[in-house]
């Protein structure tokens, strides 16, 4: 490996327990922060653990036996994450992703869908429930995902050569798995699929047609994502990013491509379709074109932080006041006031200076 690897800063000690205000609030479901965005997504990540070592993610010189995973009493319970999802959602979240590390590892995680899969949103409807997947057990686990409730999910696949996705992936996981998991996914009515591509210049640039060539007209939905600077232990450098704009030309020299407008507003891809009707892919551009104007995410830890942005630097205790007896109208306005005060838009203001700041990391926060 030649990344350069910086040691890890224990992200999860700087999460103050938030105050609960004197004055208890009634939700209206129209949440905003002061960048005018509102409170629409929570992303909950249910695992810090994850049986891949992505070099851009958990590199294996950093992620060893000594590395110090959250052990389970630290964890929130189902009833923790499903009691917060409810206090979200009357706040307007109307989307909810499960991440990780990878999710699939999280015992009896059907438990927590099903549970999930009961709320509705403010307006009575079902609820965007998805995940996000390294897909190396969904063969074995969609059926039951799907059974309990999930919607769709979303499968991270960074190369169709084999010998490359190894290297990526360090953990010596075939493509073939992953690609079968897509399958099940499929079967089980998991749709639509949306397949991740992190793009790394002279690590798997040289992918990017095959993996288009593959899904193409397969219905399946690949998205390309810009190499990011998520945590401080992934040796990132803006040359190993290949601009969205760049892939695009790539792709378009072979098989013409159109932009199509966005599902809606903040939606984080930018769509384009193929012109002979063989479907739609999509560029995910935080490096070159920040989405911070519209971004609308929340993101809860596997131990019940709660954090404002992808690149935070610390966090809000939600557990804390969880496991110290806060009613739900406390937590609720607690939360209120936190998203208030939220002016996060890190991908705006990314420099070299901010490359380096103590930020958490990818595996724990999951995406
Ligand atoms: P859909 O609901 O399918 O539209 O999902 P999505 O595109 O919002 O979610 P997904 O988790 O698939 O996002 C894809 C990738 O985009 C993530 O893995 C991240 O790499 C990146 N991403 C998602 N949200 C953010 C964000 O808020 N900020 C930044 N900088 N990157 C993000
Ligand atoms: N830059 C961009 N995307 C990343 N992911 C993980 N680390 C990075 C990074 N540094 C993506 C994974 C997966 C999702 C959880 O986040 O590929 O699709
Ligand atoms: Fe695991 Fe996903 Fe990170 Fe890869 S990117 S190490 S699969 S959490
Ligand atoms: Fe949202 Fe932060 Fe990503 Fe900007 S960098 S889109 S504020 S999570």
């Amino acid at each position: 490996m030649t990344d350069r690897i910086i040691p890890l800063l224990d992200e999860r000690v700087r999460a103050p327990r938030p105050a609960i205000p004197a004055q208890l609030e009634t939700p209206t479901g129209r949440l905003t922060d002061r960048l005018a965005r509102h409170l629409h997504d929570l992303r909950i990540s249910v695992t810090d653990r994850c049986n891949f070592r992505c070099t851009y993610c958990m590199p294996r010189e950093v992620f060893d036996s000594n590395y110090r995973f959250l052990p389970h009493a630290e964890l929130l319970t189902f009833e923790e994450i499903t009691r917060l999802a409810r206090i979200f959602i009357d706040h307007g979240v109307e989307k909810i992703r499960l991440t990780g590390g990878e999710p699939l590892l999280r015992k009896d995680l059907e438990r927590l869908i099903g549970m999930l899969a009961s709320l509705t949103t403010r307006a009575g409807q079902p609820l965007d429930l998805t995940l996000t997947t390294n897909a190396s057990i969904l063969a074995r686990k969609a059926r039951a995902l799907a059974a309990a409730g999930l919607k769709r999910v979303t499968v991270s696949l960074d190369a169709l050569d084999d010998a490359v996705f190894r290297r990526m992936n360090d953990a010596d996981f075939p493509v073939a798995d992953v690609l079968r998991g897509i399958d099940a996914a499929a079967a089980a009515g998991l749709a639509p699929i949306k397949i991740n591509m992190v793009v790394k210049r002279g690590t798997n640039d040289d992918e990017i047609a095959p993996m288009a060539r593959h899904f193409r007209g397969s219905g399946h939905i690949l998205r390309f994502i810009e190499f990011m600077d998520v945590g401080t232990s992934n040796g990132w450098r803006m040359d190993d990013v290949v601009p969205s704009a760049e892939v695009i030309k790539r792709i378009g020299a072979e098989w013409p491509v159109e932009p199509i407008d966005a599902n809606y507003t903040g939606e984080v891809a930018e769509r384009w379709r193929y012109r002979d009707g063989a479907g739609e892919i999509g560029v995910i551009s935080s490096v070159t074109q920040a989405f911070c104007r519209t971004c609308t995410r929340a993101r809860l830890s596997t131990e019940g932080k709660l954090y404002l942005c992808l690149f935070a630097q610390s966090g809000h205790d939600l557990r804390a006041l969880v496991r110290g007896g806060a009613s739900d109208a406390e937590i609720s306005t607690a939360i209120a006031h936190i998203w208030r005060a939220r002016s996060d838009r890190y991908s705006e203001l990314r420099s070299q200076a901010t490359v380096a700041l103590p930020k958490i990391e990818m595996s724990y926060i999951g995406g």
